[in-house]
């Protein structure tokens, strides 16, 4: 599929700079800023919330069109429940609201939804339309949206250090079988390759307890538009930064005409 102009504000058609070949097939985001647009703006923080659904749903559309096929984003953490009750309950109304207005569409869109977390404290209503909504996705395979609330990276490694405690006691696998390899395969993305790029919104420069160990060699962009204002333009600024980074993975970078032998340390 042709991408089409994407315009900037200096009227650079960002499409051109944009190598289709290497976009991330698996891109997490922090969606942070919402309370800080609101508030900007003289609004109650709920509002900013509401508005950066909107802004999900450009972005998800944005990912399917570049050919990227896993979108991982942070939509409420473990430790978001310290905010004030009034924001908490109106964030999970939110994902029931959403869930219940959009699924149609997601599921006609062949996009696959699933949550990460431990929805364990939500209450039942909202347990009940995310396993009708995974339910009814789960054979779909343009695309898969990961959703990650009441989701931490440490309290994700904990329970998997416990699994394979219990199992080791037991029996069942040897302590000398405990490896990354099997470590990875317990954890709540299983199955799914670690994110090539993650980006976060509203200038933060943390990673606020998201994805812990899928991250570890993830490239990071930040953006300092807040989520609520964020956009097709600002992500595809965010994949044109990542397509010019140098993944070395602890490697070095490979020089094309330069073999070992050739090296100033060979004698
Ligand atoms: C991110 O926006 C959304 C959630 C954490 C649920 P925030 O609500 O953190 O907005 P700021 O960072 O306070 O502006
Ligand atoms: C991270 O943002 C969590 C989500 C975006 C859901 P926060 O706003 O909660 O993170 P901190 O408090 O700035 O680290
Ligand atoms: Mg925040």
């Amino acid at each position: 599929m042709s991408l089409g102009k994407i315009i900037d504000e200096k009227n650079n058609d960002l499409s051109k700079r944009l190598d289709m070949q290497k976009v991330p097939q698996h891109i997490a985001i922090i969606m942070d800023g919402n309370g800080r647009w609101a508030t900007k703006k003289g609004l109650p923080r709920t509002y900013g919330h509401k508005r950066g659904v909107n802004v999900l749903k450009e972005i998800l559309k944005a990912s399917k069109k570049l050919g990227c096929k896993v979108l991982t984003v942070y939509a409420f953490s473990t430790e978001n429940w310290t905010r004030p009750i009034k924001e908490v309950d109106f964030l999970i109304n939110l994902f029931r609201e959403v869930l219940r207005n959009e699924i149609e569409e997601i599921n006609e869109e062949s996009i696959k939804i699933k949550f990460i977390g431990d929805l364990t404290p939500f209450p039942e209503n909202l347990k009940k339309i995310i396993s009708s909504s995974e339910s009814l996705t789960r054979n779909n395979n343009e695309f898969l949206l990961n959703v990650c609330v009441n989701y931490g990276g440490r309290q994700e490694i904990v329970k998997v250090a416990k699994e394979l405690a219990i199992k080791t006691f037991s029996g069942e696998i040897k302590p000398s079988e405990v490896n990354e390899e099997l470590f990875n395969s317990k954890l709540l993305t299983r199955g799914i390759k670690d994110p090539e790029l993650l980006i976060r919104t509203s200038g933060e420069k943390r990673i606020s307890n998201f994805l812990l160990w899928q991250l570890a060699y993830s490239e990071i962009y930040i953006s300092d538009v807040l989520w609520p204002d964020f956009n097709e333009i600002e992500f595809l600024k965010a994949i044109i930064d990542y397509q010019s980074r140098n993944r070395r993975f602890g490697g070095i970078e490979s020089l094309p005409n330069e073999s070992l032998e050739d090296s100033q340390y060979s004698s």
